[in-house]
């Protein structure tokens, strides 16, 4: 038997897919359709739900029939509201196995399966073929990845010539180490953060050239005021919601990435990048 990634063991939990459906039927009653829609409050696995999923798909600008890659995928719930809204076809890779699970089995509720395939394998190795991919992108994987150069990459060698990649992530702040557990990680081990500068230079390095890279972090700060005061005065999780994936832990490790973000222990970035060709 092989040891478990420890990425995988901080993710991966038992019946994903199951405890969504059930808090969707319990919320919407039994016969409400499952739909991108309808999940996304719980399977958009980043700061700011699938509100960001939406400014990156809109910076990407995916055209019908194209094929994107999704690069650290989650429980898919990107990849089918992408898939959805701009009527191409995605692939899913991701490192843990039980939200590889979870993702197949939304897709199939959601009557996507055959435009959304998820792929269980790691973002240094893409299980995929050489410029494969229309697009790629991937929101918030890098902070458990130390090579990012390799990540960087695969991700070029993915891609046909011509093709985008965007990406919003998390980065390294000015003032020390992020306040642990965060959504990625419940100890240092398990995260590395770059900071934008070297962000851009490794992106550079791999070949890309840079549409645009935008640090988020000042204009995103008056609404991480507020969500900070709304945390700190209730711990109350919402019917839907990213503890269906992480537990009640979550809670805590959302409080303390909206702290370390306004502490400038973490920044965000936005970045779209294009391989020659
Ligand atoms: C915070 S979740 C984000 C999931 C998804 N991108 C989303 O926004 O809903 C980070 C994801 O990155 C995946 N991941 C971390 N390291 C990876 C690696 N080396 N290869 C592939 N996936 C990885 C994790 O399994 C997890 O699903």
């Amino acid at each position: 038997m092989t040891a478990r990634d420890p990425v995988a063991r901080h993710y991966g939990t038992a019946g994903i897919a199951e405890r969504a459906l059930a808090a969707l039927r319990a919320a919407n009653g039994p016969d409400a359709p499952v739909t991108p829609e309808a999940l996304a409050p719980i399977d958009h696995f980043h700061g700011r739900g699938v509100v960001a999923t939406e400014e990156l798909a809109r910076r990407l600008d995916p055209q019908p029939g194209e094929h994107l890659l999704d690069i650290g995928s989650g429980i898919g719930g990107p990849a089918r509201w992408i898939a959805a809204h701009y009527r191409v076809r995605v692939t899913g890779v991701d490192l843990t196995p039980e939200f590889c699970d979870a993702a197949r089995a939304l897709n199939a509720a959601c009557g996507l399966a055959d435009r959304v395939t998820i792929i269980e394998g790691s973002a240094l190795d893409l299980p995929v073929p050489d410029a494969a991919f229309d697009r790629a992108y991937s929101q918030n994987a890098i902070m458990n990845i130390a090579d990012k150069p390799r990540f960087y990459r695969e991700a070029f060698r993915a891609l046909r010539p011509g093709g985008l990649l965007a990406l919003s992530n998390v980065c390294a702040g000015s003032a020390g180490p992020p306040y642990f557990p965060v959504p990625w990680a419940a100890t240092p081990a398990t995260s590395f953060l770059a900071t934008p500068q070297e962000t851009r230079a490794d992106l550079e390095a791999a070949g890309f050239a840079v549409v645009s890279f935008r640090d988020t972090s000042d204009e995103l700060r008056p609404a991480q005021l507020r969500e900070r005061e709304r945390m700190e005065q209730s711990s109350a999780a919402p019917p839907l919601g990213i503890h269906l994936i992480l537990g009640e832990r979550i809670h805590e490790m959302r409080l303390n990435s909206v702290r370390s973000q306004i502490d400038d222990r973490t920044r965000t970035i936005e970045a779209l990048v294009r391989k020659p060709g």
